[in-house]
């Protein structure tokens, strides 16, 4: 794909391109604080989405926020920087970049918009994804090289009206006929409804199975018998569209099955597995955008004769706020290099959720606080920081079902010795 260019030759280019126009002091003194341990490809990728995020992202978040307005021309910029399918192999047309790499676009493209983190989030891990994992050479080609650079995005469809964390209790019924599934039931919370031209969706063949008779399928959009509900009006991340995706006698081929048959809550465990690591670094760029609308403000704002910067309970909220962003980061790079060298990664994914998540509400709670009135009106992004970090404990799991999966893996761990 002519216009996909390897991330790496890209970053190095686009490094040039935007050295002068952003402020590199404060890239020099956060890379120095920040990235022990980095490898140049990640640090060169970091300054990229950074500077994209500062240029592109930022300035337009606050309005499509207002507007509901899907990003369409920024998503297409994501897809040409290669950030919409960051670890697809180069041969499959992919960056070929590793899930460190991907959680650190995540975070900074994040940090410039939520709903742009969002987007990107649901293409990479939970669309490619399991396409990457399963698919064969032939879905592969329908499925994935169109999804690839941003013309066409993808969604995710597990969660249905009646159970949203209860996964395994999918009532989404697939039934052979000859040649072709026969799709009946409605997926809900579907990040991209809209906009998303395919969805790997999961439905059972046998309820009676529960979550051994689930079964991964691939839609395209559109297809006869499949509709959407309307979009959801939310807090915040506003300008991704969320809805239902109604299926009625919705026919699909036979070979759209992805994976074995039965397989499909495996499926969906393991790509939520690694998606938590997408949503921790989406909840980390919330975090730190928080950060920095708080740190700037407080350094301008004078408050009995002095920078409000200067007086403790201000500064014990930043130094709070710090090592909250700081600790979860690590968290969040430690499942993705796990996740990169083949270890288990499943707790460390639901821990770098659970703890960004919860740093991200807090820390944008805390920026209302220092910004105080300012922190209140839509004159300010730290109302929206605010709104958008709050999904992050929802989506991808709950916090309390993160809480469950790490208690869940803790008893297997100290069992075994
Ligand atoms: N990887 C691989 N297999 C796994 C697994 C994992 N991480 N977790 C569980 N499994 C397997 C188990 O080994 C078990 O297999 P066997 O039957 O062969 O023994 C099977 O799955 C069932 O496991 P459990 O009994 O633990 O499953 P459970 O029914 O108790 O559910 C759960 C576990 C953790 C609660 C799970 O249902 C879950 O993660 N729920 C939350 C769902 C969720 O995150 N939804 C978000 C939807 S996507 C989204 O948010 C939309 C968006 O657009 C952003």
């Amino acid at each position: 794909m002519a216009a996909l260019r390897s991330l790496g030759r890209l970053v190095a280019k686009k490094s040039l391109k935007h050295s002068s126009s952003v402020g590199r002091n404060q890239h020099v003194r956060y890379l120095s604080n920040g990235l022990p341990g980095l490898s140049e490809t990640h640090q060169m990728l970091r300054q990229t989405c950074r500077d994209f995020a500062d240029k592109e992202l930022k300035p337009i978040a606050g309005q499509i926020d207002k507007d509901c307005t899907y990003p369409k021309k920024q998503v297409k910029m994501l897809g040409e920087l290669g950030l919409l399918c960051v670890d697809i192999a180069e041969e499959d047309g992919g960056t070929g970049l590793d899930y460190l790499a991907y959680a650190i676009a995540m975070e900074e493209i994040s940090r410039g918009c939520a709903t742009a983190g969002v987007i990107t989030s649901v293409n990479n891990s939970l669309y490619l994804g399991p396409i990457k994992a399963y698919a064969t050479p032939a879905q592969k080609e329908k499925f994935m090289k169109p999804f690839l650079n941003g013309d066409r995005v993808g969604c995710f469809a597990l969660s249905e009206p009646g159970n949203g964390s209860d996964a395994g209790a999918a009532s989404t019924m697939a039934k052979l006929d000859g040649d072709e599934w026969v799709l009946n039931g409605t997926k809900s919370w579907i990040t991209n409804g809209y906009e998303s031209e395919a969805s790997v969706v999961f439905a059972t063949t046998d309820k009676s199975k529960k979550h051994k008779g689930i079964s991964a399928f691939l839609v395209p959009k559109p297809t006869a018998g499949l509709s959407l509900g309307k979009k959801e009006d939310k807090l915040g991340i506003k300008a991704s569209s969320t809805c239902n995706l109604i299926f009625e006698d919705c026919r699909i081929p036979k070979e759209n099955l992805l994976g074995e048959p039965g397989f499909g809550f495996k499926i969906a465990m393991q790509t939520l597995d690694a998606g938590r690591i997408g949503i921790a670094a989406q909840a980390l760029g919330i975090a730190q955008a928080a950060f920095e609308c708080a740190i700037d403000y407080a350094q301008k704002r004078k408050a009995f004769g002095e920078p409000i910067s200067k007086m403790q309970m201000i500064q014990t909220k930043l130094a709070d706020m710090e090592v909250q962003i700081e600790s979860s980061r690590l968290l969040t790079w430690k499942a993705a290099m796990l996740k990169d060298t083949k270890k288990p990664y499943t707790k460390e994914a639901a821990m770098a959720k659970l703890a960004a998540s919860e740093a991200a509400t807090n820390v944008a709670h805390q920026a209302i606080q220092v910004l105080g009135g300012m922190g209140y009106v839509r004159d300010m992004p730290a109302e929206r920081h605010y709104r958008d970090a709050r999904i992050t404990e929802i989506y991808e799991g709950t916090s309390e079902i993160q809480r469950l999966v790490i208690a869940g893996q803790l008893l297997k761990e100290y069992h075994a010795s």
